[in-house]
């Protein structure tokens, strides 16, 4: 029989990929989201901050897939931006922890999304593994916190995988769309330094090892979701330009002025790192897209 996998955060640039690939390939998928929606897919409605969940989403579910959170650059970092990003994480892993340790159900796989944020930012030839301590920037608190969370799971007896990823290059939205606008509009140049490294993972691979993490019983723990291939800030700026057909400015948009715009939030696109797939490719995945190259060239910018 196929499996029956919950997906949480369905709705967004993640879940709406894996739902599809998901369905295309005989799996039935139902969402758990903050609103009901109409659509093809049963949709079951849970609330974070009060604790409710609708335990019927559930029924015959062997997989949960979790990738709810409130956005990380959606908007700036005010002090209650910044405990909605974390507490939109840690207390909806929780949240599932208590509903599967409270009510019965056959759930024997949970895979989360985490982030290569939990690394912090790296700098010249440092190379982040799955071993690698976590940073001690925002980000890496708050992904090092969801991941404690994702970890209790296990006390449960049910197989744990979290996914770091990295940045997800797609042409329905996140990072790419957002670094291709300016490029578009003739005003593209590299940002800061330009030498920040990008640890990117096209949509396709990602959601290729979700599914592995979800069917391969081999795999617990954390791996990194990248495709191992880190590029800088002006290699893919340069990159988007060649495919859009547009030119890159010689000249850098100066860092003060995005942390002028961004505050702390700049941060993200100021800094980088270099994160290996060492530990995925062992476990046997194969990478569709490994240079960002084809990555770009597959995708309708
Ligand atoms: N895209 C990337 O480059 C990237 C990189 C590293 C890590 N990740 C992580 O991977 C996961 C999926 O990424 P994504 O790009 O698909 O994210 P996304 O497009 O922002 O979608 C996340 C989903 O989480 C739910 N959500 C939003 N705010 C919430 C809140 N306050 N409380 C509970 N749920 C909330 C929403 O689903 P509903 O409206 O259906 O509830 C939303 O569609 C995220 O946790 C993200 O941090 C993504």
């Amino acid at each position: 029989m196929s499996k029956k996998i919950l997906i949480t955060g369905a709705s967004g640039l993640v879940g709406s990929h894996l739902t599809d690939m998901l369905q295309q390939q005989g799996y039935q998928v139902v969402h758990v989201g903050r609103t009901k929606r109409a659509g093809k897919i049963s949709t079951f409605v849970w609330d974070v901050n009060a604790g409710t969940f609708d335990v019927q989403a559930l029924a015959g579910v062997d997989t949960i897939i979790n990738l709810a959170g409130a956005g990380i650059a959606d908007k700036r970092w005010s002090t209650s931006r910044k405990r909605e990003i974390l507490e939109s994480r840690t207390k909806s892993v929780a949240l599932l922890n208590k509903v599967l340790s409270t009510t019965s159900h056959q759930v024997t796989t949970f895979v989360s999304a985490s982030a290569i944020g939990y690394y912090g930012f790296g700098f010249g030839d440092e190379v982040f593994t799955e071993d690698t301590k976590p940073g001690t920037d925002f980000l890496a608190n708050v992904t090092k916190q969801w991941e404690e969370e994702m970890d209790k799971i296990q006390q449960l007896s049910i197989r744990v995988v979290k996914l770091r990823i990295g940045i997800v290059l797609s042409d329905k939205g996140g990072a790419l769309t957002e670094m291709a606008k300016p490029v578009r509009m003739f005003a593209g140049s590299p940002l800061g330094s330009g030498k920040q490294n990008l640890s990117w993972i096209h949509i396709e691979d990602l959601g290729a090892m979700f599914l592995k993490a979800a069917t391969d019983e081999t795999l617990r723990g954390a791996y990194s979701a990248v495709s191992g291939n880190w590029v800088s800030n002006k290699e893919i700026t340069k990159a988007i330009g060649k495919v859009l057909n547009r030119p890159v400015w010689p000249v850098h948009v100066p860092a003060f002025v995005l942390k002028l715009m961004l505050g702390e939030m700049a941060n993200i696109v100021l800094q980088g790192s270099k994160v290996t797939a060492d530990k995925i490719k062992q476990t046997g995945f194969e990478f569709k897209y490994t240079t960002l190259e084809a990555a770009l060239k597959s995708l309708r910018l």
